[in-house]
């Protein structure tokens, strides 16, 4: 695997080694890589001749309050981890390098709807953030395919939708979420708690599951799902800040005769804000 930190130096090392009808896969990733991450460097590499994962802890996404400055920054681990599965680039610039010396005048990327609600009104610009840094990636890179994990459906969702507005030559992936063991999906911002904690928060899925059941068993009081719901995490001690069912192409409330859900979740569990989903369909 080649480690590149210039974007100018990815692009030529790319343009020399992808000759032509050689696809391009791309996985962005701010590092402190775990098994979900993985499984996207995985599809990629299935799917694409050569894949480019990128580390950068993006500072364009995280509020003045968040965890920038103490974000798990683990770069060696990190690349042996992309060696053990075949990564053929790994791209980990500096904020310099991929955002120029003043990062706060970078043009931004605004993807209007879908980005603001739920985690973008919990978290303003994040999504700016994302989609900027992620723009930038591609139009780098130049992949055929990018590959995002679903356990971000909001991103998912804003990423697709950036790519079509902007109608950018790139086929947008999404991985389905990896979870432990007790169904608490994969995060870096597990590592900031401690067993017993990580045990508490795989109630987060387990609302999802249960919510989801009642709805195919025919429930439509959606109000009162989600508040029983958030009373349950509530009662064990987590904080959420939104669960919601929703219409999963375009996070709407979900309608009565709704039949593609998706129920949004996020929470604060100890000093984490974790985030998960679930997605189903109903047929007629
Ligand atoms: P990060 O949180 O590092 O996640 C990188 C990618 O891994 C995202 O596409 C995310 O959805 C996916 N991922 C995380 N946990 C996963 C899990 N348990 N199962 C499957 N996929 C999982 O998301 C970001 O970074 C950033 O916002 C980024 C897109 C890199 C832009 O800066």
């Amino acid at each position: 695997m080649h480690t590149i930190t210039h974007q100018h130096e990815l692009r030529e090392v790319l343009h020399d080694a992808c000759t032509s009808g050689t696809s391009i896969g791309l996985v962005p990733t701010m590092g402190n890589l775990h098994a979900g991450h993985m499984e996207l460097v995985k599809t990629a590499k299935a799917s694409t001749d050569c894949v480019v994962s990128t580390i950068f802890v993006n500072p364009l996404q995280f509020g003045a309050n968040e965890d920038l400055n103490a974000y798990p920054r683990t770069l060696e681990a990190d690349k042996n981890k992309l060696i053990a599965l075949d990564c053929d680039f790994l791209f980990a610039p500096s904020v310099e390098d991929l955002l120029g010396a003043y990062p706060q005048q970078q043009s931004r990327i605004h993807v209007p709807g879908l980005s603001e609600g739920f985690c973008g009104s919990s978290r303003p610009g994040h999504f700016d953030g994302v989609a900027t840094v992620v723009n930038k990636l591609i139009n780098i890179v130049q992949p055929d395919k990018a590959f995002f994990g679903l356990k971000d459906y909001q991103q998912f969702l804003v990423i697709r939708k950036m790519v079509s507005d902007l109608a950018l030559d790139v086929k947008i992936i999404g991985v389905e979420t990896l979870r432990a063991e007790s169904g608490l999906a994969l995060s870096s911002r597990n590592n900031y708690l401690g067993a017993e904690q990580q045990q508490t928060a795989a109630l987060i899925y387990r609302c999802l599951i249960d919510t989801a059941a009642s709805i195919k068993a025919g429930d439509r009081d959606y109000n009162n799902l989600e508040t029983s719901a958030r009373d349950r995490l509530a009662g064990a001690g987590i904080k959420p800040d939104y669960f919601s069912i929703c219409n999963a192409i375009n996070l709407q409330a979900a309608a009565e005769s709704e039949s593609q859900f998706v129920i949004l979740a996020a929470a604060y569990i100890g000093p984490s804000r974790l985030i998960d989903n679930i997605r189903f369909e109903l047929g007629d």
